[in-house]
């Protein structure tokens, strides 16, 4: 989605922004652009369709200011052309806008700007703030800012620029990410953290209705009616080199290969050995709360949605209390009943997803209780929540979330171990889980090997046009994990069944020219899934089967990639069984020379509707 970046200090903007775009451009995006201010030039802005790299490479020659922002677009209103991306500027040319997120009533701000003589040269929602910033008479920058979001309904994460007010950038946040970095006499903001970890690890995450002044000598924070919020910066503990690709060729290969480091930290500190079960003090629950839950209901988008069928799973079955998944992005449009006993659990990545957000508001709307199993520290769904697990994956730069979900899984069953222990889940089997945990990084490492081993069903698999991935049960949502990572990054076909579900329709489809992915895990489903592969291979479908060392699956399969790792718990099958699909899809995409780490028309964080 759109990304923000902004500076003031004592060096050149443009570069920095330039720079700071181009750490941004995993969030997707299509065209860009960048304004400076300085006192004796006024306000300049460069804006292109297109990459950052395209903005560059047509940047005027004497573009220099100390004071900037900038932005990359991903359109919404309009198409994505030189005139509707950021920065968009008042008639005067005086003030400059970059805006992420939507403008509701921008519609009836548009008309009524054009009644009053005012000529929009744009297609978009953002243009109406710069007008209205321009037309506002009060005193200072953050007045003007101020009135003019009095006039705005929807979200808005902002940055604004004015030649009168040559020493400052004013920000606002209502429902889209933006973070302060402090500096040495410089500040920096960004919608993302990606953007300023080089500069500075010293933060301020705004809260939503909140502004802030931003000068060369430092920072002010305050509420839309300018009353002083005095929020703290907090230095954060990350390696500014995360955010880099380091010798890989892709980001997405990166993150894949730190998923045992991601779940060795995880795990830090949460399992207890002697009683079987997990610490999560940030969940803010005591035994007896986590008693009194009678259902679980988990709620996330696109993958995080997948992995939260698998959590549902495992809380079913080794805590036996009712729990499901549902896509986040459809909860509140159907009127939920939100229950008091039932928990429900906001899974996301970013923990910017607004959909998902929207779905904890909703629950907290009809009074009930939400945790969140989230990445990012200080993110809005983390903050929205009433307790949760924090993942600690590391950054995420890739589109397609490889170690985010996985550490979602793990997340997952160190909750279902606490809703177990405080019920009928025995002590024995605590252990176990807890041990199976312990390996689990070990056994991720051996599964990573396999990966020279993949790479030509990969290419094979991305001469097709169309396939099927089809799991039972645990395998399932493993299944519509595996298709959508091929789908983000290969741009193929890829439809997910259960098993036993295609020879209800989809078996139609079956020919030489579609193959399916089949899951199968050693389980007491085993030979049942081998049983409906036959039905497939008996009609000529080409079959790449993902299973464990023993199951005997006769000469039904074209392709079998066996899991040769010591046998970890049943319960971990399916987060073993989702590295291969992973692996899959990458080296598929790889063959495809696509674009791996930012896929079109795809972005990193979801944060419009
Ligand atoms: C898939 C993918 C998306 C995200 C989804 C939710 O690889 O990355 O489907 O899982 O947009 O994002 P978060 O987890 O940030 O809420």
């Amino acid at each position: 989605m759109c990304g923000i970046v902004g500076y003031v200090g004592g060096q050149q903007a443009a570069p920095l922004l330039l720079e700071g775009l181009g750490r941004l451009e995993h969030r997707g995006y299509d065209s860009a652009g960048i304004a400076v201010l300085s006192t004796s030039k006024g306000l300049k802005v460069a804006k292109k369709a297109g990459r950052v790299r395209d903005l560059e490479a047509e940047m005027p020659k004497r573009f220099s200011g100390k004071i900037g922002i900038g932005h990359t677009r991903w359109a919404t209103h309009g198409p994505a052309n030189d005139v509707n991306a950021h920065p968009h500027v008042d008639a005067a040319g005086e003030v400059a806008v970059v805006h992420n997120g939507i403008i509701d009533n921008a519609a009836a701000l548009r008309a009524e700007l054009t009644g009053a003589g005012v000529e929009l040269v744009s297609d978009t929602d953002t243009e109406v703030i710069a007008h209205l910033v321009a037309r506002s008479t009060a005193d200072t920058l953050e007045g003007r800012v101020s009135e003019a979001l009095g006039r705005i309904e929807g979200t808005y994460g902002l940055a604004v620029l004015h030649a009168g007010f040559p020493d400052r950038i004013v920000v606002a946040r209502n429902g889209s990410p933006l973070i302060i970095g402090v500096g040495d006499k410089e500040m920096h903001v960004a919608s993302d953290l990606a953007a300023l970890v080089r500069y500075t690890t010293t933060v301020v995450h705004l809260g939503d209705g909140e502004m802030a002044t931003l000068t060369a000598g430092g920072y002010t924070t305050y509420r839309e009616d300018l009353v002083a919020t005095d929020r703290a910066a907090k230095k954060l503990d990350i390696d500014p080199a995360s955010y880099d690709a380091g010798d890989h060729d892709s980001f997405m290969h990166k993150e894949m290969l730190e998923q045992p480091e991601a779940v060795e930290r995880v795990l830090r500190g949460r399992l207890d050995e002697r009683f079987g079960t997990s610490h999560l003090g940030g969940l803010n629950m005591d035994a007896r709360d986590l008693r009194a839950v009678r259902r679980v209901k988990i709620l996330g988008c696109g993958s995080a949605y997948y992995v939260g069928q698998m959590g549902a799973q495992l809380i079913e079955e080794l805590a036996r209390v009712p729990a499901d998944a549902e896509a986040a992005s459809e909860f509140r449009y159907r009127n939920p009943i939100v229950e008091p006993d039932t928990l429900y659990v906001a899974v996301s990545q970013s923990g910017e997803t607004v959909d998902t957000l929207l779905a904890v508001q909703e629950i907290h709307r009809k009074g009930g209780r939400c945790i969140g199993l989230v990445n990012v520290v200080g993110s809005a769904i983390a903050r929205e929540c009433d307790g949760g697990i924090y993942l600690h994956a590391g950054p995420e730069v890739a589109v397609a979330s490889t170690k985010a979900l996985t550490t979602m899984y793990v997340g997952f069953a160190l909750l279902a171990l606490q809703l177990g222990r405080v019920r009928d889940l025995s002590i024995a089997d605590g252990k176990r889980l807890v041990a199976g945990l312990q390996r689990l990084s070990g056994d991720l490492e051996k599964v990573l090997a396999l990966e020279d081993e993949l790479v030509d069903v990969a290419k094979r698999l991305s001469q097709a046009e169309s396939m099927f991935f089809v799991g039972r049960v645990r395998g399932y949502p493993v299944a519509r994990e595996g298709a959508q990572k091929l789908k983000e990054v290969t741009y193929r076909h890829a439809e997910a069944y259960q098993t036993s579900e295609l020879k209800h329709g989809p078996l139609a489809l079956i020919d030489k020219t579609v193959p399916t992915v089949a899951i199968v895990p050693e389980d007491e489903l085993a030979d049942r899934n081998v049983g409906a592969l036959h039905e497939i291979a008996a009609r000529g479908g080409p079959l790449v089967v993902i299973t464990h060392p023993n199951v005997d699956l006769g000469d039904v399969a074209d392709r079998v990639l066996r899991i040769d790792v010591p046998r970890n718990e049943v319960e971990l099958d399916p987060i073993l069984l989702t590295v291969p699909l992973q692996l899959l899809a990458y080296h598929a995409a790889l063959h495809l020379e696509r674009d791996i780490d930012k896929p079109r028309n795809l972005a990193k964080s979801v944060t419009v509707e």
